[in-house]
């Protein structure tokens, strides 16, 4: 069930049966010069939907913005602050809660989103920590970045190897060609390698565009094929539904 589509006496007619959801989240940002801008949260949030097809287990729309600060010196980047984001993260947990869903997946396609949703489900256990008689003690929420299960992992590896890269990987840009073929992008005959290096070295928005000048980091986009993309896809799908529905009936 994709809660977007769902009128609300379906939504307690499922959580009679279920307790999981799939929240998709990731970023609107730069992916290098033949990168999506929504190449973080347009995966997830396919991820999501093709498990919900095959599982029955309910998905939210994605939440598009992410904590991309550091991807601001590129034009089209939208980003919230931390402090922002986790906010939203709480609220959504919050809601979620309160109508009975027991078991919550992030499911992310941003490495910058890490850190904050971690601190979001800890400001949402601090919630029910803090009082004795706290309602929601059963709630659990599990963050999934695609890109991460092992047989996923393996997977990138095999297909793209060393360059796959740490930002606009060659696997990501893969799985928007897969998903959207309209949108592929040439790549230009004079496209230089990108500098390798990860993301972690970066600190702000300027020091990412002087060090890393067309966005990507270490990545060979001319490896990018919508066959390769599919690959990575079904793997993902089939290792994350696995994931979730473990996770739904623990
Ligand atoms: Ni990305």
């Amino acid at each position: 069930m994709k809660l977007q589509f769902a009128a609300w006496p379906e939504v307690e007619e499922y959580l009679r049966a279920n307790a999981g959801i799939i929240v998709p989240i990731g970023s609107t940002e730069q992916h290098g010069p033949t990168g999506l801008m929504g190449t973080d949260y347009i995966i997830p949030s396919a991820m999501a939907e093709a498990i919900s097809e095959r599982t029955g287990i309910c998905c939210t729309p994605p939440i598009t913005f992410g904590m991309a600060q550091h991807h601001l010196g590129f034009p089209g980047t939208i980003s919230l602050r931390p402090s922002t984001y986790v906010s939203v993260l709480v609220d959504v947990i919050q809601s979620l809660a309160r109508h009975g869903f027991r078991r919550i997946v992030f499911l992310n396609g941003h490495g910058g989103n890490i850190a904050p949703v971690l601190t979001a489900m800890n400001e949402f256990y601090a919630g029910i920590s803090f009082h004795r008689e706290g309602g929601h003690r059963d709630v659990l929420c599990k963050l999934i970045s695609w890109w991460t299960p092992p047989k996923t992992a393996a997977e990138i590896t095999e297909i793209f190897g060393d360059g796959d890269g740490a930002h606009a990987t060659a696997s990501e840009i893969a799985v928007t060609q897969f998903l959207h073929s309209r949108y592929i992008k040439p790549v230009s005959a004079d496209l230089r390698p990108a500098r390798k290096g990860a993301v972690s070295d970066i600190h702000n928005a300027y020091d990412y565009r002087d060090r890393f000048i067309d966005g990507r980091i270490g990545s060979d986009v001319r490896l990018c094929t919508p066959e390769g993309g599919q690959r990575v896809f079904d793997v993902a799908t089939d290792e994350i539904a696995e994931e979730c529905m473990a996770f739904f009936s623990s």
